[in-house]
């Protein structure tokens, strides 16, 4: 078991990392927490998996709580899905004395903390990931929200820290085999952007991780939650090296953007951006050929894709980056590897060369 704190501007965050012990950490975190009452926000697949353990873990307390269950996936990531959030939590008669757990992935994750942190004008909230993607990344960081249809993914949000993380690494154990294996991406880029090391480690113990080694896997969570917090905590706001964790994230929009609902995965987007970003890495950014082979089979030791997805088209994939409101005047900013263990943020790429890569990329993969 891992316990730890990470410490941001706006304030502290507990982080707890225990495999099977997800009810004892939720149980022990009621009893411990002021709140009056609890609000669970799950979707659908999560409440039947987790939403009873959750409130007899609460009950166990002798706390009151109410599950509060919203439709699953990334369509359900909009301002309705948080109405309905609202609504749950006025018919539950939560007040400001509750306090929101977020179970389930990352669209949980970013609906819920948004939902939380708006209510009566914010009230604390948990994240408890369940897959390896949230457990690995996107429980920490505190950026909450939800896409619109106008402007655009995660566009509507605000940074709001959770009060507390709880990880239990076997929950993910249930995952689909593909969404699983896609969490992988956002940990190689970890290994790719900080850590030399962590990355030799997901290399030497690829085949237990993607079998679900339940001791590798809560070691490979924690280096994650660990490096993320590193990075996120010295620039909450990310004005600046916060942006290293955008890794394979340029391209990997763009694919997603071209591509038909649910088609790529978002870890396998990302899977793919890394790939592109280690061949400008080398261009432009001095990794070495044998660094860039590297990461490639790294990504494909989990099955990650490493060349142009087929369902994406590269004219709406290079439309998407044109588009992109984060790039002005011409220029793109993008994160290009320079070895395994360090990146280097670059803020005046030209965004007509990205294009250009792009099309390339989409044909020679
Ligand atoms: N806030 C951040 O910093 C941040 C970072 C990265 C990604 N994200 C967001 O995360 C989202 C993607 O997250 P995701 O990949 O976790 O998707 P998700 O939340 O849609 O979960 C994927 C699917 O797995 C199911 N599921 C969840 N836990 C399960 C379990 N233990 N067993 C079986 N099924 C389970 C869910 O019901 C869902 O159908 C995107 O919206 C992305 O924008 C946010």
């Amino acid at each position: 078991m891992a316990e730890f704190e990470i410490q941001f501007e706006s304030g502290a965050v507990q982080v707890e990392i225990a495999p099977g012990k997800l009810d004892a950490m939720l149980g022990r975190h009621a009893s411990c927490s002021e709140a009056h009452g609890f609000a669970i926000i799950a979707d659908e697949n999560v409440a039947k998996l987790f939403g009873r353990r959750c409130i007899e873990a609460i009950g166990g307390a002798s706390k009151k709580s109410a599950l509060i269950k919203h439709a699953p996936g990334e369509p359900a990531k909009n301002l309705k899905t948080v109405d309905c959030i609202y609504r749950g939590m006025f018919k539950a008669s939560a007040d400001r004395s509750w306090e929101a757990i977020a179970i389930g992935g990352g669209v949980t994750g970013d609906l819920a903390g948004f939902a939380a942190s708006t209510y009566m004008r914010g009230i604390p909230y948990v994240q408890v990931p369940t897959t390896l993607l949230a457990q690995a990344d996107s429980c920490i960081g505190g950026k909450v929200g939800v896409n619109h249809p106008k402007a655009g993914k995660n566009m509507i949000g605000l940074f709001s820290q959770p009060v507390k993380v709880i990880i239990d690494p076997a929950t993910v154990l249930s995952m689909p085999r593909r969404e699983f294996l896609s969490g992988f991406a956002e940990i190689i880029k970890h290994g790719i952007i900080m850590d030399g090391d962590f990355f030799s480690e997901i290399e030497r113990r690829a085949k237990g991780l993607a079998s679900g080694n339940v001791e590798y896997l809560a070691s490979a969570v924690e280096r994650s939650v660990r490096i993320k917090a590193g990075i996120a905590a010295g620039d909450e706001m990310e004005r600046g090296k916060r942006a290293l964790l955008n890794l394979g994230h340029t391209i990997g929009h763009a694919i997603e953007a071209s591509s038909p609902p649910g088609a790529v995965l978002h870890g396998e987007a990302v899977s793919v951006g890394i790939c592109a970003a280690a061949i400008l890495g080398r261009k432009y950014a001095g990794l070495d050929a044998a660094d860039m082979k590297r990461i490639g089979k790294a990504l494909g030791k989990f099955s990650l894709p490493v060349s142009w997805p087929r369902a994406a088209d590269p004219a709406r994939a290079a439309a998407a980056i044109a588009r992109d409101k984060k790039f002005r005047h011409g220029k793109a900013r993008i994160v290009l590897p320079e070895c395994i263990g360090r990146a280097r943020i670059v803020e005046d790429f030209p965004l007509q060369e990205l294009i250009g890569f792009v099309r390339d990329f989409s044909v020679s993969g």
